[in-house]
């Protein structure tokens, strides 16, 4: 029960590894906001928490938009007073091309809700946290924000400025006891690969032949790194970018 009435604020809930990392946070006693575009998905997620009604909130929101941002954190502030952890992790995939086939328009889109979406977290949520002298942010970047993958342009692209962000932002406030962390996952067991997947015609066994675990990661194992990174345990971890990536990018 690491997280006993801490306020633990998620993007993108309703998505595979927001959905599993509600649950842990949950499980451990947080109360928790689920942030998601799908109210009614994210409606769905929340009950599978079996928490009590007033221990959790849903907000339908659009991360690229910094008006549904400033509400959300707004709403996490009014009903629980204040928000001790933040997954900042709502994103989206590309079609799968190359730099010279993909479009302003994808590209635009793609960096507003995986890079500005972040950007704009961060600043609504730091507010909260610096006034209150604590606080833990995870960013979800990816393995794409460590190496650059053909085909996935505008993500990997997002993905690095993930985490040039989260490093920026951890020197910024580390006087103010708030810490900032990103998760680099490999690819992991959800929608988003099965439409990565059929974008580029392949199959997993295409991309776990790179993986020397042999396997894609499961949402359970990424809740687990941010569940570590929000936890007390994690006090002296700022400014790190936590590759969890079988081996992926140890070559
Ligand atoms: N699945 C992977 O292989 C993988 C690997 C590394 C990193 N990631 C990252 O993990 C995060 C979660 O991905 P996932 O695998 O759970 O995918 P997912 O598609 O299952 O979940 C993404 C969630 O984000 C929500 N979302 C999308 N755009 C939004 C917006 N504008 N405003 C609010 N919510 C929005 C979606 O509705 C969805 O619920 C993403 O940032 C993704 O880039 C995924």
């Amino acid at each position: 029960m690491r997280f006993k009435d801490k306020v633990v604020v998620i993007t993108g809930a309703a998505g595979g590894i927001g959905t599993e990392t509600a649950k842990r946070f949950a499980s451990e006693g947080a109360k928790i906001v689920l942030v998601d575009l799908y109210k009614d998905t994210a409606e769905d997620t929340a009950k599978e928490l079996e928490l009590k009604s007033e221990d959790y909130l849903v907000v339908e929101a659009d991360v690229s938009k910094e008006e549904d941002v400033e509400r959300y954190v707004k709403e996490a502030k009014e009903r629980f007073g204040s928000i001790d952890v933040f997954f900042n992790n709502a994103g989206i995939e590309a079609k799968y091309e190359s730099i010279m086939e993909t479009d302003s328009d994808a590209m635009s889109k793609v960096l507003d809700i995986n890079l500005k979406g972040v950007y704009y977290g961060m600043k609504h949520v730091l507010k909260v946290m610096t006034e209150q002298e604590s606080g833990s942010i995870i960013n979800t970047a990816s393995v794409a924000g460590m190496i650059g993958f053909p085909n996935m342009g505008p993500y990997v692209a997002s993905k690095h400025a993930v985490i040039g962000l989260t490093k920026t932002a951890a020197i910024e406030v580390a006087e103010k006891k708030v810490r900032v962390n990103a998760v680099c996952p490999a690819p992991v067991d959800t929608r988003m690969m099965e439409d990565i997947e059929e974008s580029g015609g392949m199959d997993s066994e295409d991309f776990t032949a790179v993986i020397p675990i042999g396997r894609y990661a499961e949402a359970e194992e990424i809740a687990a790194l941010v569940a570590f990174l929000a936890s007390d345990d994690a006090s002296y971890i700022t400014g790190s970018a936590y590759p969890i990536d079988g081996a992926m990018t140890a070559g």
